[in-house]
């Protein structure tokens, strides 16, 4: 790797850091070596220091962030500390995970210029980095568009042209494609790796995607409380058992059920990390197909028992003003009282803007949306909040108070509640998300996956028929998502109406029932999750993927006779379990 003795591209030599106005050592003797060209992965649940780690690469750290940083960052063999921003922002590129502090420009287009500006490049270079990385991440078209008024995932789409539009020697993404569609994922990672094979540039990627993981990068670094726990392939890393039981890091699914058959004395030949090797184990394990064949799926609808519609969307159409963005074309729906739905598809499709038309936070350009039996178009947002809870896609900006439990207790407050009845309502809403303890502390100075669970609690504050969740897991590590999730699922298990969206699909699979496809600002498909996902032609539309897991089902023989739109690992496992005479850890149901 280390061709003529080239420095590597990025050196920690024994680096610790702390933050300013702050006693704790974020980072404790930090040593590690990325050299050029290389394709490198950053894992680590929240509080690793993924962030700080990445930031040091460009000198944001210590240089403009200040702190204490001990020991040595060195960029391509300089040192960040000596080498001011200036210099190393030509170097280095980053992407941060909340684009909304990347973005301070006017329109899309003088955004991506910004970078190639700065270079000095001649203007026909600068024309064509602007035509190329607008393309690449799909926003050609949105030029002249100001970037406060993408959506979520065309922000972040936005930063990153921005930063590959200078073609930097390094470039780290800090989460910066957890708010992309599934296909969005996929087609930036594939331009990333090409960047990387074409013109030799070193890409660092925190990122939680272990699936792309597998496919694409080099190398693994797992972080633990800012020290290194682990360095090596994603074979090596995914394999490796004790690290996924001490830290709650998501490998992918076809590594999940190859532990756990491992577990259960029947392992893989060897160790799975991707479909096709997944593929390749399972009929090694099982032996020439003998099962009779199973081509006709029979997709279990149950019976509709619900009793009433909590939400009706008639022929919605929601016109963005005084730009005359179409983004919703016609929709209806109904979700009947106690449903568990996502809301799915691709960035840009309307979701979000069908929820705000479902909180009174829009009001429909034309169509007609009830909820809870009130018009969304007269009744206040004030009265809306009585019947929907909701949690926005950037929950933080629902912050306001100095505390959790002023937080929480400000909407009963306005319902007029007294005081002890305030109180009942604020310590059951805190203990149903598990921050009981938490009452007294500073919300903005929560980890991320407290703050959402603040703005949940400030929601189920008001026992809400409804409650609506924009991509509450954005930014969650493992163990965040399935916190978030569980609380979402006893919200459903009391009979309460839950309506999400997100872009992780193990998520969909594991926790929804029905789920709505959006494409284009109109209805994809609208179905149970098991028959969404067993078209994964369709949903490709819609830049769907379902999950790993379901990818395997679909890609075995029929004759193997296991599920073919399998929703969780264990399903998978259970089933294969099934086909061993001795069951040996097979749980029946
Ligand atoms: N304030 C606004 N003014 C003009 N257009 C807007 C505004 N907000 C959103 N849009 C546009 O409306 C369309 C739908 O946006 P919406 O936020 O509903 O998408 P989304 O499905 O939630 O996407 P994401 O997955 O990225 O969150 C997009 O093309 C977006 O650019
Ligand atoms: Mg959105």
């Amino acid at each position: 790797m280390n061709k003529n003795n080239e420095p590597p591209a990025i050196e920690f030599i024994d680096v610790s850091y702390r933050y300013p106005r702050s006693s704790r050592w974020v980072v404790t003797h930090l040593d590690l070596k990325i050299h050029k060209g290389e394709f490198v992965a950053i894992m680590g649940e929240n509080g690793a220091s993924k962030s700080t780690i990445c930031q040091m690469m460009n000198g944001i750290i210590p240089n403009s962030i200040g702190g204490r940083l001990v020991g040595q960052v060195l960029t391509h063999g300089l040192d960040t500390k000596e080498s001011g921003i200036a210099v190393l922002a030509t170097k280095v590129g980053i992407v941060l995970e909340d684009p909304e502090t990347q973005l301070f420009t006017t329109t899309v287009r003088s955004e991506v210029a910004f970078g190639p500006e700065n270079l000095n490049l001649e203007p026909d270079e600068i024309e064509e980095r602007i035509r190329w990385a607008l393309d690449i991440v799909r926003l050609s078209g949105f030029e002249e568009r100001m970037p406060s008024s993408l959506s979520g995932g065309q922000k972040q789409r936005l930063a990153i042209a921005a930063n590959i539009a200078m073609r930097p020697d390094i470039l780290v993404l800090d989460e910066a494609t957890s708010q992309l569609d599934p296909v969005g994922v996929e087609e930036v990672l594939s331009v990333v790796r090409e960047l990387n094979q074409k013109y030799g540039m070193t890409i660092i990627m925190a990122t939680d995607a272990s699936e792309m993981i597998a496919k694409l990068m080099d190398r693994v670094i797992v972080l633990n409380q800012g020290q290194l726990e682990a360095d090596g392939t994603p074979h090596q890393i995914f394999s490796n058992k004790t690290l996924f039981q001490k830290l709650m890091i998501r490998s992918p699914q076809v590594s999940q059920l190859a532990s756990q058959m491992e577990t259960a004395n029947h392992p893989f030949a060897s160790f799975p990390i991707t479909v096709d090797e997944a593929k390749k184990g399972i009929s090694e394990l099982l032996g020439t197909t003998n099962g009779s064949s199973n081509d006709e799926e029979s997709i279990n609808r149950p019976k509709r028992d619900h009793k009433q519609v909590a939400i009706q969307v008639e022929n919605l159409d929601y016109i963005y003003q005084p730009l005359n963005v179409h983004a919703v074309k016609g929709i209806s729906f109904n979700i009947y009282q106690g449903e568990f739905v996502a809301v799915i598809g691709q960035n840009g499709s309307g979701k979000t803007t069908v929820l705000k038309n479902l909180l009174g936070l829009l009001r429909p350009t034309s169509g007609t949306v009830m909820v809870c039996g009130q018009d969304t178009k007269t009744t206040a947002v004030a009265e809306m909040a009585r019947h929907v809870g909701f949690v926005l896609q950037n929950p933080d900006q629902q912050l306001f108070a100095d505390t959790v439990s002023e937080e929480v207790a400000f909407g009963p407050k306005n319902l007029g509640l007294e005081k002890s009845a305030i109180a009942e309502r604020v310590a059951t809403a805190l203990e149903l998300v598990g921050l009981e303890d938490k009452g007294e502390e500073f919300p903005p100075a929560l980890a991320k996956g407290d703050r959402a669970k603040v703005v949940i609690a400030s929601a189920l504050a008001l026992d809400p028929e409804v409650v609506i969740l924009d991509e509450p897991t954005t930014g969650q590590d493992y163990r965040g998502c399935h916190q978030i999730m569980q609380i979402a699922q006893s919200l459903h298990d009391q009979g309460r109406t839950v309506v999400f969206v997100t872009h992780h699909m193990a998520l969909v699979a594991e926790y929804a029932q029905r789920v709505i496809v959006l494409s284009g600002g109109k209805v994809l498909l609208d179905d149970v999750t098991e028959a969404v996902f067993s078209k994964p032609e369709v949903v490709r539309q819609a830049h769907i993927i379902p999950p790993q897991i379901t990818e395997l089902g679909q890609s075995l023989p029929i004759d193997y006779n296991l599920p073919r739109t399998p929703l969780t690992v264990d399903a998978m496992y259970q089933a294969i379990m099934n086909r061993f005479p001795d069951k040996a850890g097979a749980v029946s149901g």
